[in-house]
């Protein structure tokens, strides 16, 4: 999968993606990543690539040339070209989801903006795409842009070492992780709960799902809407959800 960038920053390129689980899957060319120097298709001898907006107002907005002229570049080098991306507050927020769809693109272009955004011709015309991630402002679409690339090339088929971790994830079923323990089994006076050194896979499970649920009731009830519980997951969602349930071992069915 290839990620083409433009950016006024190509330099930040890869950055902090060059390390881990992504920077192997860079290293072992499932994931590559160009990045494009938005400049390059501005005019000499100043290559500016902004201008203020009409009708007057604070900041700087990007004029639509050297956007076109960076999106065309991108379009006639990579043999394959997907959707064209602009990260953006206004856009749809990234999700689990989002970015399922996603990785099933051979390449994906990323505008990224700063200032006060891009002239709306170039949304309009050229962008296919509007992606937010969160209800915030950060100063440019570089940052947004390596968080998208991340989350979506970790999906890439073998890029993560181990397939499970990515099909088990949070909010792929919907709903939050369950809590994970480690050895020692008993560190300070903190015990791992019994059930998971119990070796009995079926009571792991349930305690894992009832888990999850909890977590989700407790801090995402938002995502309880979606999801399709049975009649006994409802009430203890419901339970949760009136804090009711405490967190012990013996809310798992089957567990004494
Ligand atoms: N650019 C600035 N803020 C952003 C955000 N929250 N998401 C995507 N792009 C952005």
């Amino acid at each position: 999968m290839r990620f083409d960038v433009i950016t006024i920053f190509p330099e930040l390129f890869p950055g902090p993606l060059a390390q881990g689980v992504i920077g192997r899957a860079l290293q072992r060319d499932l994931v590559r990543v160009h990045a494009h120097d938005l400049r390059e298709h501005a005019e000499p001898p100043h290559w500016k690539v902004d201008d203020e907006p009409f009708g007057g107002g604070a900041g700087m907005v990007y004029t639509p040339k050297p956007l076109a002229g960076a999106i065309d570049a991108v379009k006639a080098e990579a043999a394959l070209t997907g959707p064209v991306v602009f990260l953006t507050p206004q856009g749809e927020r990234l999700t689990h989801a989002v970015a399922q769809e996603l990785a099933y693109e051979e390449q994906i272009t990323l505008v990224c903006g700063r200032y006060e955004g891009i002239d709306h011709r170039i949304r309009e015309q050229m962008i296919d795409r509007e992606i937010s991630i969160g209800d915030y402002v950060l100063t440019g679409g570089e940052l947004p842009a390596m968080v998208l690339i991340e989350t979506v090339a970790r999906l890439v088929p073998e890029a993560l070492g181990d397939p499970d971790s990515a099909r088990f994830d949070s909010f792929v079923d919907g709903l939050l992780d369950h809590p994970q323990y480690t050895r020692p089994a008993e560190f300070r006076d903190w015990v791992v709960p019994e059930v998971l050194r119990s070796g009995d896979h079926a009571r792991v499970r349930a305690w894992r799902r009832r888990e999850a649920l909890r977590m989700t009731a407790q801090r995402r009830p938002d995502l309880l809407a979606c999801l399709d519980l049975d009649s006994d997951e409802k009430a203890f969602v419901a339970d949760c959800l009136r804090g009711q349930k405490s967190d012990r071992e013996d809310d798992v069915p089957g567990v004494d």
